[in-house]
């Protein structure tokens, strides 16, 4: 706990006083508990699609998805205690085969669903079927029911991001499960997309909870969105084409914690260095490249998913037409008003 080197030795005699009853002298340790800046937790990682697919498969072998109640790989940080990929995201690989369902149940944590691959199937939530296709992002807010079922022939895969570290560092942890595999369903399929998703918004209904009120946005739609804000525009020298996943009501993000983007950089295209306050995961929809994360050099393909951790310099390059969708911690920093970014840095 205290450095090496004193910085007031002539205090030392006191200090095993000090510890005795339970306190600490802030002069010692200030630098680690306020500090100048960031120090990045947790490592730059890379989790190939096509090795994790494998093992969720052979899995999907042994463990039913009722069994499991969720058949997720959860991607560890290497260089992290807890079982997130990042200080504050949980994030997971998850799989349900054909005809089966993983049962209903909600918890404080909120998540986000990306999905990677895709014959059939949707994820319920509160009362509601949301379609499942690759690139078709999907929200289940805090303490909504939730349950997910493959309605294909082949697997249903996807990435899953949760706040749960953030939710577990508060000790706010509550969850339950329905008592039935499926919950009843009240409205359309997708129907909050046609309520809330078309720039209006229905006359008589009201929206006060602090997430968007859209629970799909589904690819054809965001990478259409996508393109159109890129034909004949400028690329932004860090971050390309990027587009923020909102929340109609407010122009926020889709989640109080978790942040969603969609960039397109096109084939060649070599990003300026930055970095920013939050942890980001990325996932590359389309195309490939590579990403200079601190000091790691990761090359990532389609479905690979990545993790650069707070304050971390980031530079991206496509080598060819890249889509990459990635979530992040910025929705809760923005909110506690310490969210940073930093693009003044020299290559
Ligand atoms: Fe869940």
């Amino acid at each position: 706990m205290y450095p090496k080197t004193l910085k007031h030795p002539a205090m030392a005699p006191s200090y095993e006083k000090i510890a005795q009853m339970s306190a600490l002298p802030l002069w010692e340790i200030l630098g680690d508990v306020v500090g100048d800046e960031p120090v990045p937790m947790g490592t730059p990682h890379i989790w190939p699609y096509a090795a994790m697919r494998d093992v969720l498969l052979d899995a999907g072998q042994r463990i039913s998805a009722a069994e499991a109640e969720r058949r997720v790989l959860a991607l560890k940080n290497p260089a992290l205690e807890r079982p997130g990929i990042s200080q504050t995201l949980f994030a997971g690989l998850q799989l349900v085969l054909p005809g089966e369902v993983a049962p209903s149940h909600r918890h404080s944590a909120g998540a986000l669903r990306f999905v990677l691959e895709s014959t059939g199937g949707y994820s319920a939530v509160e009362g509601e079927r949301c379609v499942m296709r690759r690139g078709d992002l999907i929200t289940t807010p805090s303490w909504t029911w939730h349950d997910h079922e493959n309605t294909g022939t082949g697997p249903l895969i996807w990435l899953d991001g949760l706040d749960v570290p953030m939710v577990n560092f508060f000790g706010a942890r509550f969850g339950e499960e329905l008592g039935q595999e499926q919950q009843p369903i009240l409205r359309p399929d997708d129907a909050s997309v046609s309520r809330w998703a078309s720039g209006m918004r229905p006359h008589d209904q009201h929206h006060e909870q602090p997430w968007s009120p859209i629970l799909s946005y589904p690819y054809e739609r965001s990478r259409a969105a996508l393109f159109a804000a890129a034909a004949g525009a400028t690329p932004n020298p860090q971050h390309g084409f990027k587009m923020t996943y909102s929340n109609p009501m407010d122009g926020g993000h889709i989640l109080p914690t978790i942040a969603a983007f969609l960039q397109h950089l096109p084939a060649g295209f070599e990003s300026a260095a930055w970095r920013s306050s939050e942890a980001t995961v990325f996932v590359a929809v389309e195309g490939e490249g590579t990403a200079q994360i601190g000091d790691s050099q990761i090359s990532f393909g389609e479905s690979d998913i990545f993790v650069a951790p707070n304050w971390s310099v980031i530079r991206l390059q496509a080598r060819r037409d890249l889509v990459l969708f990635s979530f992040s911690d910025r929705a809760a920093q923005q909110r506690l008003g310490f969210w940073r970014e930093d693009t003044a840095l020299s290559d």
